[in-house]
């Protein structure tokens, strides 16, 4: 372990007012990457990530939810905790703001603020804005508007007026530009410091840190009838959560602090660029390193949100495509300075032309060829200049992946190793291997061996993402993998091991194509005049008449309508259909299709489609559904 070095990251802390959707772990799978990225060069990693527990929002909730509040937040905490297992996220710590250790802490901080003269009691009114725990500022708002919505969520906000605490904000207003500019790469991506910078300058209020219209929170020390804002508190994670305040960890905070970076998605900027840091200042505290800062998944044109109703449920993603693949998908496909839609279709995509193809098929392809050929070891050869680019190629690669993950830039870092992959698997076809296997026995070695080394090289610096799946490559090329040495430094040394291949199951199992049902539906209606089937196999098919009851459409997938169709005295079914671009909900709803029966149900998006609507499909493309003759009987068998 490289003991001079060392790597505390951050995700936010999750309101638990519900279960984790994908936006969570995609905010969760930047960290775990970044701390994996930094285990994998033997540096000493600290990854805090945890749920944010107290403040308006969740009381409402619970009472919403007619429960005691800490017992309706227990409920969700084992949601985030399988979550974060099935998905591979390696935390050090997950701190709860309910935790004993946090509340003293964050009480001890506003104790010591006070005495400094920091925080000082006064009267608050003004607007308030529950879901985002916010206090608008005169900037957010026309002054002539009557109850103006909130500048983040553009939610109706409510007017508090109550006496509290305030922190001293205004006076952190110079300090903050002077570091901002002091510190270019403090906020990433630069368009998001850009804002801050801005609103910066343009003025602080002071800020109030206490209520007393609400119970749920952290009691304010010496004046209990108040508890503290909500943020106050949560930020303060940061440091509670590594020890700062306990007397036994003191030696612990001070390793790990400052943090070298902190994950938050744009909704939460502000909180971390500007009240952050002025509380840091305030207590003496460094600043951390680096706030990395991604965009929004959205679906459709909005953002997903469990009050929106569009979430995607990542359990079910889990359960069908495997945590590697929807990891390497969120961290490939989502541009850190952007928003970016999620679809299925992408998803599906993405595992079969990336994962399938041009990883895992480049390893099954040259571990099967050496298996048939009787060999299982590979040692290096003496190497041509064909061999000599590529080992450039994969030096290239690694400086342009370690620039790009070091900047949080994954997607960028993921695009070298596509690049490099795509040169290796050139260089793999161009060579014709199965032919060398015959007429030049050293000149197989040489590529199979040359392969090994480019396999290797993109898994090591893919591990981070994907990090069970490249452990299952290292295993099959018998590259022996610990997180006892730096790897990373592996990649540029001279390429002169042995490799020990072993034969296996392809490392990604390509998805079934997305709409199964209508593929299906045009083989079997395709007149294959080489291939006549027998009676036998028409009747192996059970199609039956049916009547469609409810539809619906799947927001995740651009072409699935999710259907409950009522098969009479069989009884009714949830079928799943790829007809979203030529049919709404309430085209289908009341409408009596075909429907295959007997075929063997198959999960999509973590639910079950227990059969499958005919269609047919014109020149033009325009899909239409199959009907049956005039009233037939529902469930009835169609011969
Ligand atoms: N509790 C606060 C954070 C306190 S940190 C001291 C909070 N919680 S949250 O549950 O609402 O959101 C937490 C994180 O999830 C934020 O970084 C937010 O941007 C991220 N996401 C929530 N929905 C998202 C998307 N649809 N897309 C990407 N990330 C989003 O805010």
């Amino acid at each position: 372990m490289d003991k001079s070095k060392k790597f505390y990251v951050t995700t936010p802390i999750y309101y638990a007012t519900g279960k984790p959707h994908l936006g969570h772990l995609y905010s969760t799978v930047l960290a775990d990457v970044q701390a994996r990225w930094h285990k994998i060069q033997n540096i000493n990693t600290f990854f805090l990530t945890g749920t944010d527990e107290f403040g308006q929002k969740v009381a409402q909730a619970a009472e919403k939810a007619n429960k005691d509040t800490k017992a309706f937040i227990d409920e969700f905490i084992p949601a985030y905790k399988n979550l974060w297992k099935n998905y591979e996220i390696d935390y050090t710590h997950f701190i709860r703001t309910t935790d004993t250790y946090h509340i003293k802490a964050v009480q001890q901080w506003l104790s010591d603020l006070m005495q400094k003269g920091d925080i000082y009691k006064g009267a608050y009114e003004g607007w308030y804005c529950t879901p985002c725990e916010t206090y608008l500022t005169e900037k957010d708002f026309e002054k002539d508007v009557k109850n103006p919505l909130c500048s983040s969520c553009e939610r109706a906000t409510q007017w508090v007026s109550e006496e509290c605490y305030f922190f001293k904000l205004s006076e952190y207003q110079e300090k903050l530009l002077q570091f901002y500019k002091e510190n270019p790469n403090f906020i990433t991506p630069k368009e998001r410091a850009a804002e801050v910078v801005a609103f910066v300058a343009g003025g602080l209020q002071d800020l109030s840190i206490s209520r007393t219209t609400l119970k749920w929170g952290v009691p304010f020390p010496g004046d209990e009838k108040h508890v503290t804002y909500v943020w106050a508190d949560a930020l303060n994670n940061y440091i509670t959560g590594i020890g700062y305040g306990q007397k036994s960890k003191e030696e612990e905070f001070q390793k790990w602090w400052p943090a070298d970076m902190q994950i938050l998605g744009k909704d939460i900027v502000r909180f971390h660029a500007i009240f952050w840091p002025a509380f840091l200042m305030a207590s003496g505290l460094a600043l951390p390193k680096k706030l990395l800062v991604h965009g929004w998944i959205k679906v459709g044109d909005q953002k997903m949100s469990k009050s929106r109703n569009n979430s995607v449920d990542p359990q079910g993603l889990y359960e069908q495509y495997g945590a590697d693949a929807v990891r390497y998908y969120l961290m490939r496909q989502m541009a850190i300075t952007q928003d970016g839609n999620f679809s299925l279709d992408d998803l599906e995509q993405k595992i079969t032309s990336d994962l399938a193809n041009d990883l895992g098929n480049l390893l099954q392809r040259m571990v099967m060829l050496a298996d048939k050929n009787g060999i299982s070891e590979i040692s290096a050869r003496t190497w041509t200049n064909q061999e000599k680019e590529l080992k450039e190629a994969s030096d290239e690669m690694e400086s342009v992946f370690r620039k790009e993950m070091n900047r949080g830039f994954c997607h960028m870092a993921l695009g070298a190793v596509w690049k490099f992959l795509n040169q290796s698997n050139a260089y793999f076809h161009q060579n014709e291997p199965w032919l060398l296997a015959r007429s030049d026995r050293d000149a197989f070695h040489r590529v199979l061996s040359a392969t090994c080394y480019s396999l290797r090289a993109a898994a090591i610096l893919l591990w981070p993402v994907m990090p069970k799946k490249m452990e299952e490559l290292f295993l099959r090329i018998g590259y022996p993998f610990s997180l006892d040495v730096n790897h990373v430094a592996v990649i540029g040394a001279t390429w002169d091991g042995v490799f020990t291949l072993q034969k296996g199951e392809p490392l990604f199992e390509k998805p079934e194509l997305k709409n199964q049902e209508l593929d299906n539906v045009e083989e079997s209606t395709k007149i294959k005049e080489e291939k006549y089937i027998t009676i036998d196999d028409v009747i192996k098919v059970e199609l039956r008449a049916g009547t469609i009851i409810e539809c619906e459409e799947v927001a995740e997938s651009d072409k699935l309508l999710k259907m409950l169709v009522d098969f009479g005295e069989q009884g009714k079914r949830q079928i799943f259909a790829g007809v979203k671009k030529y049919y709404s909900p309430d085209d289908l709803k009341g409408q009596q299709g075909v429907f295959v029966t007997n075929l063997k149900p198959r999960k999509m998006l973590g639910q079950e489609s227990q059969g499958m609507m005919l269609t047919t499909k014109d020149a033009e493309g325009t899909v239409a559904m199959v009907r049956p003759g005039k009233n037939a009987v529902n469930g009835i068998l169609l011969q």
